[in-house]
């Protein structure tokens, strides 16, 4: 009897087959062998599972690993990330095959703000008079960018604001923490896209403030997607590149609450040892229960299986469309080239 295969609409059945655990330990060396032959390079964000971080070449914030894809010379790449990350590798580097290990991990903020969306919204205004330049954070689909004046991470955005023309309005696609954010430290009106992340929305001030009661020394590190609730009680507000830098300058051993997804305590304990990392909300302090909802569904959609059998199969692959090249012109200005002084 064959059983019931259990498929969410638009889910492909193998995301399920692939779900039966096979060994780590064996799947890391089916890997490393595969890596070799293919001339691959692994690129892995630090929102990854850590042993997706253990395995690969390169790990980073968006930024950095959008410049490595660019960099490096192995004519193959898989991305461990989500799709815009992918298609950013693919845009840089046209001639290298980008490989993902599913292409369905998305991203609420890249789904929130859709080309058509975006086109209307920039000819009203510009229909309205108003001199406008769209910013748009890397969390967008190339379809995005396209439309797209610059694009920002959260490694480079007060940089790329800066280079923003005066006297133009800023448009910010599409988070509006990380847009409210930069139009407070940089002092530039932003126009604000109503996009979120669904990680770093749910944060609850609840927990942070509980945890800091209860380690009323811990240093608070908040990523900028948050809400402005909880910036406004964080000691460090960064991009996952950032908080690796200030907890690696640290040698005295410190507790911090990290507001981010809960994979960035992998690297951050990998690079400073000597502290403590307790994951907002993580443990629930009121009940003691753990919480996963600080985990990206989309970053979790990345497995050891799915990198073996993406480097075995050389798919799924993050394929050419003719609209990457407007992208290209404004991914290579924003993310290559230096600022003219
Ligand atoms: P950074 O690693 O660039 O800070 O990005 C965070 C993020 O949400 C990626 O999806
Ligand atoms: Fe997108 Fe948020 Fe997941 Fe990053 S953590 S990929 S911004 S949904």
């Amino acid at each position: 009897m064959s059983l019931p295969v259990i498929q969410n609409p638009g889910e492909p059945a193998a995301h399920f087959a692939n779900a039966i655990a096979e060994d780590p330990l064996e799947l890391m060396d089916e890997i490393e062998a595969l890596k070799k032959e293919r001339n691959a390079a692994i690129l892995s964000h630090f929102y990854t599972d850590g042993d997706l971080q253990e395995i690969a070449d390169f790990t980073g914030d968006s930024l950095k690993l959008a410049r490595d894809a660019a960099s490096i010379t192995n004519p193959v790449i898989v991305f461990c990330g989500v799709h815009f990350m992918g298609e950013s590798a693919k845009i840089l580097s046209p001639e290298k095959t980008v490989l993902m290990p599913d292409l369905q991990a998305g991203c609420s903020l890249a789904e929130s703000c859709q080309p058509e969306d975006l086109a209307r919204f920039q000819n009203e205004l510009r229909a309205a008079g108003r001199d406008i330049q769209t910013v748009a954070y890397i969390n967008t689909s190339a379809a995005v960018k396209s439309l797209c004046d610059w694009i920002v991470t959260s490694g480079n955005a007060r940089e790329i604001i800066d280079r923003v023309p005066a006297d133009k309005e800023i448009l910010f696609v599409p988070d509006q923490h990380l847009g409210r954010y930069l139009s407070e430290v940089t002092g530039r009106k932003m126009i604000l896209w109503p996009g979120s992340c669904m990680v770093h929305e749910v944060f609850s001030i609840q927990d942070l403030l509980r945890a800091k009661r209860n380690n009323p020394q811990a240093i608070i590190m908040a990523h900028p997607e948050c809400p402005r609730n909880i910036l406004e009680h964080a000691d460090v507000i960064g991009g996952t590149e950032k908080m690796r830098r200030h907890v690696a300058a640290i040698a005295e051993p410190t507790t911090f609450l990290v507001a981010t997804e809960a994979n960035m305590i992998h690297p951050l304990q990998k690079i400073a040892p000597q502290h403590t990392f307790i994951p907002v909300p993580g443990i629930m302090t009121s009940t003691g229960e753990t919480c996963a909802c600080n985990r990206c569904p989309h970053m979790a959609r990345n497995t050891l299986q799915k990198v073996r059998d993406a480097l075995r199969d050389m798919q799924p692959e993050i394929v050419w469309q003719p609209f990457f090249a407007d992208a290209q012109e404004v991914l290579r200005r924003s993310l290559l080239e230096p600022a003219k002084r």
